[in-house]
């Protein structure tokens, strides 16, 4: 049995250190004291691939582990869900389109403990923002699920965390690829190849520089985007998606064999690709310009785009630093410098295991 893609959870109630209880408001749980429960995911990054991957298309995403998407779940004893999230307080029924994932997530969870007698204070804490590509909403439903799951003192196995956070992706994306789902609890980088997820064997001596445009981008818009692209001139965005294929299956090489340029060569090509597909954004392009001007191997968009996050390939920290500065200089909100770490490491899925984990993930948004 090869060992897990994905993190656990850290240990009940470890995160918020305290023993608040409450009592199900139902009669024959009435004996039993519920703890709060706690999750955590963290944000992604998507090298090469994104849209493509939507089709089946090699993607490839990195996790982002330092920064964190937390969940607490408190049982109240009232009736009613209450969220904190974002600036949002109030009940979860009333939260509107924006938290639609959160609301699925937590259907999905108490779906699957077979309980919901429980009525929640949900908290959501992240160290990145929402909206820009980072995969907050994927990471957002992923930690909300296990803290569900944590306060009814059950667990899961990564197989069934997978398939449930891309349950409750369904309603906010429409048709997740699952890229974000396992890559926002994965601890290595992350393949998606035709519905087989593996780990990537990277060494490569780089820099990922992650700058925020600032800019909030819809994903579900521009999948849908691209959708009706396909669907209205098929022969031509069929073409330009086997090209973003193509450049997955090089990115791979380029990764494990430390191919800087080669890397980067994939990247500004996946760009104009993006552009051709019209997810980019005035900013992220100058943004892009910026980092090439600064001395970065390769630059595009990342995520879903329509504004978002652009990332930078740099050989070097002091160039990274200096592509840093520079995308400061021209705007940008946020901007993170990520260590490429080596890795040699291939736990592969099969095809049919990532099929199931699917499957019930359909199952559980009907
Ligand atoms: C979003 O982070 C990535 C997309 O490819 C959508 C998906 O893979 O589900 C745009």
């Amino acid at each position: 049995m090869a060992e897990s893609l994905h993190e656990q959870t850290p240990q009940r109630n470890q995160a918020l250190g305290d023993h608040r209880a409450a009592y199900a408001n139902d009669a024959h749980e009435m004996d039993r004291v519920y703890l709060s429960g706690y999750g955590e995911t963290w944000a992604k990054t998507i090298l090469i691939g994104e849209h493509s991957a939507v089709y089946g298309y090699p993607a490839i995403a990195l996790p982002l582990q330092s920064l964190k998407m937390r969940a607490w779940v408190t049982p109240t004893g009232g009736g009613e869900h209450m969220l904190h999230a974002l600036g949002y307080e109030g009940e979860l029924r009333s939260s509107g389109k924006r938290f639609a994932g959160i609301r699925r997530a937590v259907k999905v969870a108490e779906s699957f403990v077979g309980r919901s007698s429980l009525a929640f204070d949900i908290v959501t804490e992240a160290d990145f923002p929402a909206e820009r590509g980072l995969g907050s909403s994927a990471a957002a439903a992923g930690a909300v699920i296990r803290a569900v799951i944590d306060a009814y003192g059950r667990s899961a196995t990564p197989d069934e965390l997978f398939g449930l956070t891309n349950g409750a992706e369904i309603v906010t994306h429409g048709h997740p690829s699952g890229l974000d789902s396992v890559t926002t609890c994965a601890s290595d980088p992350i393949l998606l190849d035709h519905g087989a997820i593996s780990t990537v064997d990277m060494d490569i001596p780089a820099y990922l520089v992650i700058a925020d445009s600032g800019i909030s981008g819809s994903t579900r818009e521009a999948v849908g985007g691209v959708r009706r692209q396909y669907e209205h001139d098929f022969e031509s965005t069929k073409a330009l998606l086997d090209s973003m294929g193509v450049l997955g299956r090089q990115a791979v090489v380029d990764l494990a064999q430390g191919d800087i340029e080669g890397l980067g060569e994939r990247m500004n090509q996946a760009q104009q690709m993006l552009d051709r597909l019209a997810v980019s954004h005035p900013v992220l392009d100058l943004l892009v310009q910026s980092a090439l001007e600064s001395g970065a191997a390769g630059a595009k968009l990342t995520g879903g785009g329509l504004g978002g996050c652009m990332i930078a390939l740099s050989p070097s920290m002091v160039t990274a630093e200096a592509i840093r500065t520079n995308l400061y200089g021209q705007g940008a909100k946020k901007v993170w410098i990520h260590p490429m770490h080596s890795r040699s490491q291939s736990l592969v899925r099969d095809a049919q295991g990532y099929a199931s984990a699917r499957k019930q993930a359909d199952e559980n948004t009907r």
